[in-house]
């Protein structure tokens, strides 16, 4: 039987088959079109005040302290996350000799080598170590690239000189040698989305940010800390988290978490909640004394109350960010509006 045959047993001239045919890829067309539209991800005109922004934290260096700053200080949000001026989040990391990152997971004591920031640079200081200057303009002439990753996921690197390796090494292994401090260099994120991640409607591959281990953005809520605080014996610093934002709610509101789905933070700055941030061993080190908590905590009380379907417990969320701007401390935060 050949087409023709078929359509004028149906009793269907070709005319009203193309007609159809049209119909449907035009039908076809505008629904794809009207599901894209439903799906586009619009931020929202309205918004309601939540809170306000408690405290603001940069890591220059992956898994060290945060960089002291006065709480009036102006801090700017991009793509590659935040920061002052030149000094960005995460912009450095500390890598084996093989290349393979290290963090305060195996080494505590890294959290306790603190950047500060200089004019054009930073300086490093740690318990009976020399202050180490690092001048940002050094870092242009030096090109050695290295291949390095951050849980599986692939990431090139510059070295940043011998100096530096030489110091790290000495503070964190105690060795002349070992490893190496490497830098950021690109203008924008450019690593994959990490594998765990992936399957998050809203995240973005630009999300990914400069070392972060997921997000170029983190926020912590003080309100679920202060919750946490009552169920362990020795309270946890938010700090112990390494989120940037530590939001205070006017009111808590149980499990809102779950349900906001956008961010404003002052006027301009305007994020995505992309993921909830899934907790690794890392908060178990206490910030201050570079000690592992003896008892698991507080990892393993969250455990008990904020595994949900996870593989480890949950707590704060991992932010992208959808419009630029400056924030400070005591900002007003707000959510979507219903
Ligand atoms: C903040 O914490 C409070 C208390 O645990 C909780 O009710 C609220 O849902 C949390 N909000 C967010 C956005 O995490």
């Amino acid at each position: 039987m050949d087409p023709k045959s078929i359509s004028s047993s149906w009793g269907l001239s070709n005319k009203i088959l193309i007609g159809m045919s049209v119909g449907v890829v035009v039908a076809g067309g505008a629904g794809y079109l009207i599901y894209r539209h439903l799906h586009r991800d619009l931020m929202p005109e309205k918004w309601r005040r939540v809170g306000t922004l408690q405290k603001i934290h940069i890591f220059p260096v992956k898994s060290c302290a945060p960089l002291p700053v006065a709480s009036d200080q102006e801090y700017d949000c991009d793509i590659l996350g935040i920061g002052i001026g030149n000094v960005r989040d995460r912009k450095f990391m500390i890598i084996t000799n093989n290349n393979e990152m290290i963090t305060a997971r195996g080494y505590p004591h890294m959290l306790l080598i603190q950047p500060k920031q200089l004019p054009n640079g930073l300086v490093f200081s740690a318990p009976g170590m020399p202050d180490l200057e690092l001048d940002f303009k050094e870092l242009v002439t030096l090109s050695e690239a290295v291949h390095t990753s951050i849980f599986g996921v692939t990431v090139d690197a510059m070295v940043c000189g011998t100096r530096f390796d030489k110091w790290f090494s000495k503070f964190i292994l105690k060795k002349d040698s070992g490893l190496k401090l490497v830098y950021y260099p690109y203008p924008v994120p450019v690593r994959a989305t990490s594998p765990e991640l992936k399957h998050m409607p809203f995240l973005r591959q630009e999300d990914s940010g400069t070392f972060n281990d997921a997000t170029s953005y983190m926020m912590m809520n003080q309100s679920s800390i202060d919750d946490l605080n009552t169920r362990l014996k020795r309270p946890v610093d938010a700090q112990q988290f390494r989120g940037n934002f530590d939001l205070k709610m006017d009111v808590d509101e149980p499990y809102a978490e779950d349900h906001w789905q956008w961010i404003r933070i002052g006027d301009e700055t305007v994020f995505r909640v992309v993921a909830p941030c899934t907790r690794c061993i890392l908060p178990n080190i206490n910030v201050n004394t570079a000690e592992r908590d003896v008892d698991g905590e507080p990892l393993k009380t969250l455990r008990s109350y904020r595994l949900f379907d996870y593989p480890s417990p949950a707590l704060g969320i991992h932010l992208g960010i959808r419009r630029q701007g400056i924030i400070k401390a005591n900002d007003v935060v707000y959510v979507e509006a219903k």
